[in-house]
């Protein structure tokens, strides 16, 4: 399942709440929202209120006829067949007799669970990507990275919406790095995320001159903050349902909601440096990565600060790491830092440096088909290297030489 379903209550028994509750939660892929709202529910469900049954009607088809997608399942102690047949004709997709039971829920969650497999496929076909980047520690150039290559992409095609994620939450520096105000952002959004519908997230998006929309963290540097779990997974799937592309500065922590966004990510930008304790932290990435199964296809990795006379260094790199570099991004620490000191992206600000140049034609081919992140074969290294032996002591395999390298 490409996102997590999104269930509300509405119920007054105490018990039957806390039935479904439970059962729902035993199931993969399920949110339970918090409230009654049906913002951006896809499932709701409903008690009837057997006194005014006729009540509990209107409301269905008021509901249904703002939100056409929603499914309803009634709920009731008894139930005439004359009220379930109309309870079916008002939009009604399953009704669960009280006390609810495992024999009555479970076969009714197996066969919404197929109805919404099916309305998402196809949605999905016209789904925005998500490209999450992630630091492999701080100050390696993740906010650097992500920042230019949604830039560069939205100068490419303007008439494609953009949007970059600010997801470090301790204290992220995007709004700076493009001189836009980062009051407001995904703490507002996750404040009450069964609330969060289009009308909300549009009116958080901040919009750059060059039409990149943006979205802060909203945390403070030293905050202490955490985002309910499935929260993240909400808002990138309505990120993607009104962006072709959505780039994330996912920070360089592996906390619950980088991996949020990892997982529902198409691809896993992995940011690094050729120092041997970024070599080392990139290895163990990786391992992490490929042990939670994703496809060698996701991952893509680039060098940021790259000297021209590394290049013996990125193919030893390549070797032990067992893994291509997708791409090798020019050192020029004066140009970088005086773009975030202007608050401007540097495919603006100095258009013509090979940085620069490098992020506006690097990107299509980063974020474009599976090239750049080819997997390797595994095996030993030939020869022993310096990193080899560095590795070797401290516990690490060296991959074997590298087949595939797209830069
Ligand atoms: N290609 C580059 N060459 C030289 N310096 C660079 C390059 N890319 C980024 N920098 C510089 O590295 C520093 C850190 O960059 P950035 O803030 O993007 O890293 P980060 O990984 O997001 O850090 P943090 O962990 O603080 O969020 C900045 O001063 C930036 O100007
Ligand atoms: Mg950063």
């Amino acid at each position: 399942m490409a996102r997590l379903i999104a269930v509300s209550i509405d119920c007054r028994n105490e018990e039957v709440r806390r039935m479904f509750e439970d059962m729902v939660s035993r199931r993969l892929h399920y949110l339970i929202a918090k409230g009654q709202g049906t913002g951006a529910v896809d499932m709701l469900l409903l008690e009837l209120d057997e006194f005014r049954p006729q009540h509990t009607f209107d409301r269905i088809r008021q509901l249904l006829s703002a939100a056409p997608g929603l499914e309803i399942f009634l709920t009731a102690s008894r139930m005439d067949p004359q009220l379930l047949l109309e309870a079916f004709r008002v939009g009604v997709k399953e009704f669960l007799p009280q006390p609810l039971t495992r024999q009555d829920v479970e076969p009714a969650l197996v066969r919404f669970e197929e109805r919404f497999a099916g309305k998402t496929s196809g949605l999905e076909m016209h789904a925005g990507k998500v490209i999450a980047v992630l630091g492999v520690r701080g100050g390696v150039g993740a906010s650097t990275v992500a920042t230019n290559l949604a830039v560069s992409v939205q100068q490419a095609r303007h008439h494609e919406p953009v949007a970059l994620i600010d997801l470090d939450v301790h204290g992220g520096d995007l709004g700076l790095f493009l001189d836009l105000p980062a009051s407001q952002g995904l703490t507002h959004l996750t404040k009450d995320i069964s609330r969060l519908d289009e009308t909300i997230l549009r009116s958080t998006l901040v919009r750059h001159p060059s039409g990149l929309q943006f979205l802060a963290s909203g945390c403070e540097a030293y905050d202490d903050f955490t985002f309910e779990p499935g929260s993240m997974m909400r808002v990138m799937s309505l990120l993607r349902s009104i962006h072709r592309h959505v780039f994330i500065d996912c920070g360089h922590v592996l906390n619950h909601s980088v991996r949020e966004v990892l997982d529902s990510a198409d691809q896993v930008i992995l940011v690094t440096t050729l120092s041997l304790p970024m070599i080392r932290r990139t290895k163990r990435l990786l391992e992490i990565l490929f042990a939670a199964h994703y496809p060698a296809a996701k991952i893509a990795l680039v060098v940021n600060r790259y000297q021209k006379d590394q290049k013996d260094l990125v193919t030893e790199t390549e070797t032990l790491l067992g893994f291509p570099m997708a791409g090798l991004i020019p050192n020029d620490y004066e140009s970088a830092s005086e773009a975030i000191n202007h608050g401007k992206p540097l495919t603006i600000m100095a258009s013509k440096s090979p940085i620069a140049q490098w992020y506006l034609q690097g990107v299509g081919q980063l974020i474009g088909d599976h090239a750049a992140g080819a997997a390797l074969s595994k095996g030993q290294a030939k020869g022993r290297s310096f990193l080899g032996r560095c590795f070797s002591s401290i516990g690490m395999e060296v991959g074997s030489k590298p087949s595939v390298v797209s830069r």
